[in-house]
């Protein structure tokens, strides 16, 4: 599959560039490039909120961009939970509402209030039941974020940069979360980061440049390939 961006004057941005990838279930995969190099768009290309420009995304033996959009909703709801590098949370909701959010489409589910505490207590943020977003540290409105993304009960949990912007011992934290999850509630997650650090925790790792991907091991990667990484 490939995604092209237009931009003016006839320039094309080939963002994921005729990538062709199988994800089985019960990978976590890992998928390592600098900023630009097409994660966010290849992510969403698999979550199924990016539109191929050519190309197809199976689910489960299913086309995704051939089903009516009723199905369409249905297994991004269903099937697919995902972790935006920004957290995105509504601020004027308290962290209870936020996570609750995804129940309520396509079909509203009754008492999910105790799942949610569950999970609050899983991503440890029991405490902060009733606080709003802007009272919660950077690390803490990920954690809501990925209690969000599982409150549908995921097959396939998607983490756009989900250590971003965290301090060495918050993403250490973040990334055994993940790992327990991956234990735990959710089959496949897929990752994608900046990070090199973070590849040993993949069962399969892939190298992202350019809109390309190649599968590499992570003892492989070297700081090298990744040069001139900015941050963010
Ligand atoms: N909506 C868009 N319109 C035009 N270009 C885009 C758009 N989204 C991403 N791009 C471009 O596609 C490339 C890959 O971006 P992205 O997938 O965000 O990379 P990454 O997540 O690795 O930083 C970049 O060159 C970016 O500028
Ligand atoms: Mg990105």
């Amino acid at each position: 599959m490939s995604k092209y961006y237009k931009l003016g004057a006839g320039t094309i941005v080939k963002a994921v560039d005729k990538v062709s990838l199988e994800i089985a279930d019960g990978e976590f995969v890992i998928m390592v490039g600098r900023s630009g190099s097409g994660k966010t768009t290849l992510l969403s290309l698999i979550g199924g909120l990016t539109k191929p420009t050519s190309g197809t995304i199976m689910i489960d033996g299913k086309d995704l961009w051939s089903l009516d959009d009723r199905e369409q909703s249905r297994i991004r709801a269903e099937k697919i939970g995902f972790i935006f590098q920004i957290p995105s949370l509504i601020t004027t909701m308290n962290v209870m509402d936020n996570v609750r959010l995804p129940t309520m489409f396509p079909n509203h589910r009754e008492n999910v209030g105790r799942e949610v505490v569950q999970l609050l207590e899983l991503v440890g943020l029991s405490d902060k039941v009733g606080a709003h977003p802007s009272q919660l540290s950077v690390g803490q409105q990920k954690r809501v974020a990925m209690a969000r993304a599982l409150i549908n009960h995921p097959e396939i949990l998607l983490a756009d940069e989900p250590t971003s912007d965290l301090d060495k011992a918050t993403e250490g934290e973040m990334m055994s979360l993940l790992r327990k999850i991956h234990h735990g509630s959710v089959r496949t997650i897929v990752m994608v980061t900046h990070n090199l650090d973070l590849a040993k925790f993949g069962t399969k790792v892939y190298r992202m440049t350019n809109g390309l991907i190649e599968r590499v091991e992570s003892e492989d990667l070297r700081s090298t390939d990744l040069i001139g990484e900015p941050t963010t």
